[in-house]
């Protein structure tokens, strides 16, 4: 089984391990504090950060649902980790767009989500269970889409974007992307039928910024 070391050792880290013991990986956690190292209580390994510099040549993956967080530890163990793409193998890929996929790294997709095709998806992305992407979307770097969204054709999701567990996103046209801006929540259950702006809030059918 090949190592993998996955930062964070919360509920996501461990769905996180999910799709990477699909994939025959053998999972140590990263933690940031000997308190979150002591809690653990699983039969993994888990180390503290300063620990990790000696396993350089292994695999990497931020196993962190905040966006944020994830774009932090990105900004300091990019240059120099080898950060994976974990694609869990019940996810279903329209044509030619698996190989846009592994064009990024750092992507995690959980399983049963589906992508149709001319998709590009940006660094640190997360994809959780049974997602939908439709065509020609757009998906920034450490975006978050949580189980069950939606996202319709033409959709483009700024840097950070978090859309919410079965909120549904419209559909664009082509030249004129449904936009949601950069750092945007989108609340759970929320229907997006126009262009959000950025760094807020959005709740309800249709939604509206809070
Ligand atoms: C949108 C969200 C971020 C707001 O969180 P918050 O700032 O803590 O908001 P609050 O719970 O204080 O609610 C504030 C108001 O928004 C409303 N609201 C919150 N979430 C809502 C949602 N998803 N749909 C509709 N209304 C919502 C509340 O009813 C409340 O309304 P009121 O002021 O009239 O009473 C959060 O509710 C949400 O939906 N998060 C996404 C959860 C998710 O998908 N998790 C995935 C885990 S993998």
């Amino acid at each position: 089984m090949e190592p993998l070391f996955i930062f964070g050792s919360s509920g996501f880290a461990r769905e996180t391990n999910d799709v990477a013991h699909a994939l025959g990986y053998e999972a140590t956690f990263i933690t940031s504090s000997e308190e979150e190292r002591d809690a653990w209580q699983g039969p993994e390994r888990v180390l503290l950060e300063e620990e990790i510099d000696r396993y350089g040549d292994a695999a990497f993956a931020i196993g962190i649902g905040d966006n944020g967080v994830r774009r932090k530890i990105a900004g300091r163990y990019g240059g120099r980790m080898r950060f994976v793409n974990l694609i869990h193998p019940t996810a279903s890929f329209g044509k030619g767009q698996r190989e846009r996929i592994e064009q990024a790294r750092g992507v995690i997709v959980c399983a049963g989500v589906r992508f149709t095709n001319g998709i590009t998806v940006g660094d640190f992305a997360i994809f959780n269970l049974n997602a939908t992407v439709g065509h020609d979307c757009i998906i920034g770097d450490f975006v978050n889409v949580a189980p069950g969204a939606n996202l319709s054709g033409y959709v483009h999701l700024r840097e950070r974007v978090w859309v919410g567990t079965n909120a549904a996103v419209n559909q664009g046209v082509p030249g004129r992307w449904l936009e949601i801006g950069a750092g945007t929540v989108i609340g759970s259950g929320s229907v997006v039928v126009k262009d959000c702006e950025s760094d807020s809030v959005y709740v309800g059918i249709p939604a509206k910024k809070r």
